[in-house]
Order: structure tokens, then C-alpha cells, then sequence
């Protein structure tokens, strides 16, 4: 038994509510209530015959369908390949190459002899084939429509059986089911699951292109990303040449993987030495410079963590923080407040991650510390050291994951030594590095004396 009735739901979070509502209890946004019917499933009341779950073993395995998207790193991120039925979300900011890249992936699917179908709701066919044409993607098996209008585009998916199928973006198309506008949270998770129910039927993998709100979130976030396998985010400047793409979630490998591509003229390339392209631009004798070197995912990767801390005449310090954890940040200011000596309450802090990545791992504590202290002071660490190490609230220097797999990136970008935590001691030298080892904080301000 199904019936139909009235619901609304905040087009922010996905939160429903019988009545409407001027604030949402759920996220708090205001006035994003809008009025649905919303068609109730159907229950299941009785089986004719039990059903035997199989053993495991004799589960099918994804790993031998995994297809090749013809982009390397793409794959990587992946975890292996794209995956028949699966659904994939890729979001980031306009302009930061999500188009770029999916028309480079469909050209490269096409050319390895697979169909790949491109909906595009946003653009022309002839101005995607503008693009296409000077990414060079013109291949036989690359399809190409444009539409806004989800039925159009199930016949498409239907009419053209592609291995891959690739909405440009979900936002921009729309059921005319729904009463909704396109690209409300209704519409997303309708069309979406529409378009994933008919794509997997034919054993297609699917890319939505998410469109991204000011403050940074995919629209519709949380509706979409439980609906989807396998969230891809581009990070970066819109405006630098480096755009890193992060899977943030993914079933069907590691998340926090992170693909390092370069915007030139003809499209997006993979950056082959990561490390080396984010510190190509560093001043390594600057104060208020230094070296993180991160683990993404499975990876590891030198970042540059910068600190400018400068005098402050109003009552009103300044902290601006970009790439690294807000609360981490403001932590790591306080305890070199009261465990450092140093006083910053009349200094405004800018800290900031070079090439717009986005550091989530309490790793790069010892980091953040010494770029601050180093310019505070205005001395420069040397120039040959990274720093690694979560910072705890008596100071305390911990020790983190993947000691060895830093160190040895850090020596193979020519790095010489490592501030750690004291607990690495033990291994002395590890790939010919010097580790200088700290217990706390205090400890660690002697790199300036
Ligand atoms: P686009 O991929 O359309 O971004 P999105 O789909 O995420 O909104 O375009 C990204 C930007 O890159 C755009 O400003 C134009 C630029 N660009 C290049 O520099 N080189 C290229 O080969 C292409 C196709 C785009
Ligand atoms: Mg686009």
C-alpha cells in the first residue's frame, strides 16, 4: 500500500517535517522549507518463499569488472578503475576544471573502444564539442546530448547502452514529476537515483557533476552523497594552475586519495611529482615557512604550511586560517601562548596551506607551530627540514602514522632533516635523515635558538 501525501523538506539538509517550518531544527538555515508530496514506499507484507543468503565466498568480486578510465590518476583515486553500475559525485567550485576533466575521461574511454555518454545540462552540444576537440577527445564511442529534462536524458542512457555516463550537472536537470524547482534537494535525489537505476541496469558507471555552494558544500550534500558510491572533491585556487581532486568517500577503495592535475591550455594533466610542484615557488630561507610532509590517502605528499604573524593596533586580533583545520589551528596558537611564552593576543595570524590543498591531520600540528613561532620571531627554520607531529594540550609532541613513509618522501625531495616526536627516536636515521626529536612543544623552540 503506497499514498500520497504532503511533506516538507529543507532544501539545504534533506530534513523533512509535516508542517512547515521558518527554521530548520536539523541545520539550522532558514526559510529552505519547501512543499513536497512525497509518495510513500510500498511494505512488504509476506514472503512466499524464504530466501538463503550466499556465503561469502561465493559473493561475486568487483575487482576483475574494474574498467580503465584512461586517466591515470583518475583511476588511482578511484581505487582501481571505474566500476560497472557504480555511482560516482564529483564537486567542486565553477570554474575549477570538472567539465575539463570529465571530457578528457569520456575522449579516453572512447578511444580505448567503450561508449561513453556526456549529458550535459549546462552547456551546448557544440560548445562541449569545442572543448572536446581542443582536449583532443574526439573518438567514435564519445556521445554527446544536451538536456535538461530527466526523461530526455533516460532515453538517451537507454537509446545509447554507454559503459560510462557522465551529468554535467545534476542540478540542471530536472523532473517534470516534481513540482520542485530543478536543482532542489527533491529533484537531485530524484533524478539522481532515476538516472543510477537505469545506467546500472546496463551495467554503466555514473558521474554526476555537483555544483558546490558558497560555503564550500556540494548543493544538496547530504542527499546526494549516501546516494552516491564515491565522492570526488576538487580543492585549489580556481585561479592557480594546480587543482587536486580528493575522494572523500569512496566503497570501493581508499578515501582521501588525492590526484594532483595542472590547468594548461589543453586540459587538465597529472601532475608526475606532486611534492615538487607544490613547493616549485617556496622561499626556503623565508621565516614563517614550513615543510609538512602529508599523507593522502595511501600517499605521501610535501606541503608547504606558511605563517605570517604581524603586530596588531586594534582590540581586535585577526586569525585567518586557510587549508588547515580552523579549531587545530586556534589550539595550536594557544598552547604556543602558554606552553611557548610567546604572546600573540596583540598579533593578527595568518595561516595558509600553498596550492589551496586542504590538510585535515593533526600531523601537521608541529608544522603550523613552527611556521608561527618562525615568524613571530622572524628567524627562518633551515632550510633542509620537515616537521611532523600532533601537538596535545600540555604540549606534548605525539607521534603519528607513517613515520617512515614522510621521511622517506621528504628525503627524496632532498630534505635532510626531521623535527618528530621524541617517541621515533628509536630508529635513529631512518632513509638518511636526521631526526632532531621533541618531547613537547618547548622542547621544539630550541630549532630557533
Ligand atoms: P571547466 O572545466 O568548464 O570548469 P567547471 O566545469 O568545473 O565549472 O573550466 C575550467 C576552467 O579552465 C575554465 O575557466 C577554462 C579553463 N580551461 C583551460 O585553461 N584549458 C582548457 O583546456 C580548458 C578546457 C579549460
Ligand atoms: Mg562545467
Amino acid at each position: 500500500m503506497s499514498k500520497a501525501k504532503t511533506i516538507y523538506s529543507c532544501q539545504e539538509c534533506g530534513a523533512t517535517s509535516p508542517k512547515w517550518l521558518g527554521k530548520c531544527p536539523d541545520c539550522g538555515s532558514w526559510n529552505t522549507f519547501v512543499e513536497e508530496i512525497f509518495v510513500g514506499v510500498a511494505t512488504p507484507t509476506s514472503r512466499a518463499n524464504a530466501l538463503e543468503a550466499p556465503s561469502i565466498g561465493a559473493v561475486g568480486s568487483i575487482e576483475g569488472k574494474r574498467a580503465s578510465s584512461g586517466v591515470s590518476s583518475f583511476d588511482r583515486i578511484l581505487g582501481g578503475g571505474l566500476v560497472p553500475g557504480s555511482i560516482i559525485l564529483v564537486g567542486g567550485d565553477p570554474g575549477i576544471g570538472k567539465s575539463t576533466l570529465l571530457t578528457e575521461v569520456a575522449g579516453k574511454v572512447a578511444e580505448q573502444g567503450s561508449r561513453a555518454l556526456y549529458i550535459s545540462g549546462e552547456e551546448s552540444a557544440s560548445q562541449i564539442k569545442l572543448r572536446a576537440e581542443r582536449l583532443g577527445a574526439i573518438h567514435d564511442g564519445f556521445m554527446l546530448a544536451s538536456t535538461n529534462d530527466l526523461s530526455e536524458a533516460l532515453c538517451y542512457i537507454s537509446g545509447s547502452t554507454p559503459d560510462l555516463v557522465i551529468i554535467d550537472s545534476i542540478q540542471t536537470i530536472g523532473s517534470e514529476d516534481l513540482d520542485s524547482a530543478t536543482g532542489s534537494v527533491s529533484q537531485v535525489r530524484h533524478c539522481a537515483t532515476a538516472l543510477h537505476a537505469v545506467a546500472k541496469s546496463g551495467d554503466a558507471a555514473v558521474i554526476l557533476v555537483g555544483h558546490v555552494t558558497k560555503d564550500g558544500a556540494i548543493a544538496g550534500p547530504k542527499v546526494l552523497e549516501h546516494l552516491v558510491d564515491t565522492v570526488l572533491y576538487f580543492e585549489g585556487e580556481g585561479h592557480g594552475r594546480l587543482r587536486a581532486l580528493r575522494a572523500t568517500k569512496n566503497r570501493f577503495g581508499a578515501t582521501n586519495e588525492i590526484a594532483l592535475f595542472e590547468m594548461s591550455e589543453t586540459g587538465l594533466h597529472p601532475v608526475e611529482n606532486p611534492s615538487g610542484a607544490l613547493l616549485a615557488e617556496r622561499m626556503a630561507d623565508a621565516p614563517g615557512s614550513a615543510v609538512f610532509p602529508a599523507i593522502e590517502g595511501t600517499r605521501p605528499l610535501l606541503v608547504e604550511v606558511q605563517a605570517l604573524v604581524t603586530p596588531n593596533y586594534t582590540n581586535n586580533p585577526r586569525r585567518t586560517v586557510t587549508g588547515v583545520d580552523y579549531n587545530r589551528a586556534m589550539l595550536v596558537l594557544s598552547v604556543i601562548e602558554k606552553r611557548g611564552g610567546l604572546r600573540l593576543g596583540s598579533h593578527d595570524v595568518f595561516i595558509n596551506v600553498v596550492g589551496g590543498l586542504q590538510i585535515r591531520e593533526p600531523a601537521a600540528d608541529l608544522a603550523i607551530f613552527l611556521a608561527v613561532v618562525s615568524s613571530h620571531k622572524d628567524v627562518p627554520l633551515p632550510s633542509d627540514l620537515v616537521a611532523f607531529g600532533e601537538i596535545g594540550l600540555t604540549g606534548e609532541i605525539r607521534s603519528v602514522s607513517a613515520a617512515e613513509l614522510r621521511l622517506s618522501e621528504a628525503a627524496r625531495m632532498g630534505f635532510k632533516r626531521a623535527a618528530v616526536s621524541q617517541n621515533l627516536k628509536k630508529s635513529q636515521s631512518v632513509q638518511g635523515m636526521k631526526l632532531g626529536a621533541f618531547r613537547s612543544v618547548s622542547d621544539a623552540l630550541g630549532l630557533f635558538s
